[in-house]
């Protein structure tokens, strides 16, 4: 697919590797739709995208993504101003050292991480078909490899809250999401794949120690390496039919053992359908 011109819309895409890949796209021409929770934050990095890469056709939508009405909304929003949607990437992330709900009562890591990408690819669907070829791509962890589902507690409301176990989990069915939504779009030209961008020095550990957040600034890869694979399957012609897969530095990599269980992944995505209230 030639980027240019073509709509792509980053959630997340004020800091860290959403910004990055924001930059990237909009330096190959692409017209690219922000999606951040926060205006003031917002307009500043698309205000640096526009004076750093000379695309004026960069737009900004609002929308906090673990808010179900809010991600309705937006898909309104986008749908009125825009024909078309050639990529969407799930990328807005969080790691919180407490547990914490959303405004719909899921915890946190469960909304931003699953329940987002679940409704807002969903509601995006007819306009990503229309489009096609187009492509989903969702910003998933290497840390889901150390995770195991428990349906009897996905909302991490039973046992002891740990940043990285509930992290790890969300990302786990973050790819579980990846390959049911790619068995569903089979034969529709939309192609849907997840990533782990490497370890990068971003925002995302903002709730750790002064001593954390020095190490990745001294040890992890800079945002603009961490978004390259994020800007391979956005735009590159190797990809264009590829789908259903896990990439790790532009390459398909395997997930974890758990990640290609099926039943899972199908017994995830009615919970989902039931919390979001989508009837598909
Ligand atoms: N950094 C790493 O080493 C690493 C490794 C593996 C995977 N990842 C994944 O990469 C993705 C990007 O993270 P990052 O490292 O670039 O972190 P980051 O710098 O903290 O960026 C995360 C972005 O997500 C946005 N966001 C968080 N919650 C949101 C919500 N409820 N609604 C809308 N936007 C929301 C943040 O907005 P605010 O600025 O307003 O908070 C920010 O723009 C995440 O999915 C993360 O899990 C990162």
């Amino acid at each position: 697919m030639n980027i240019e011109g073509k709509v792509c819309m980053i959630t997340g895409a004020n800091s860290g590797i959403g910004k990055a890949t924001a930059i990237g796209l909009a330096k190959l021409n692409a017209t690219v739709i922000m999606v951040c929770r926060n205006k003031d934050r917002g307009e500043k990095a698309k205000e640096e995208i526009i004076s750093l890469t000379r695309n004026k056709n960069i737009d900004l939508l609002i929308c906090d993504l673990s808010s179900q009405e809010q991600i309705r909304n937006l898909v309104v929003k986008f749908k009125e101003k825009y024909q078309n949607l050639h990529v969407l990437i799930n990328n807005a992330g969080i790691m919180l050292k407490k547990r914490k709900v959303s405004v719909d009562g899921n915890e946190m890591n469960f909304a931003v991480h699953l329940l987002g990408p679940f409704l807002l690819s969903n509601l995006l669907l007819d306009i990503l078909k229309k489009s096609a070829p187009s492509r989903i791509i969702n910003v998933a962890s290497a840390a889901h490899k150390r995770a195991k589902i428990d349906f009897d507690d996905l909302q991490s409301e039973n046992k002891k809250y740990s940043l990285f176990s509930v992290y790890g989990v969300s990302k786990l069915a973050e790819v579980l999401f990846t390959y049911e939504l790619s068995r569903k779009l089979e034969g529709t030209g939309v192609t849907v794949n997840a990533l782990h961008p490497g370890v990068v020095n971003t925002n995302l550990g903002r709730d750790m120690s002064k001593f954390n957040q020095w190490f990745g600034k001294v040890f992890f890869k800079s945002p603009k390496k961490g978004a390259e694979t994020s800007i391979y399957l956005a735009s590159s012609p190797e990809v264009e039919e590829i789908t259903g897969k896990y990439f790790v530095n532009k390459e398909p990599k395997l997930s974890s053992e758990e990640s290609y269980v099926e039943e899972d992944a199908k017994r995830l995505w009615e919970i989902c359908a039931e919390i979001t209230g989508l009837n598909i």
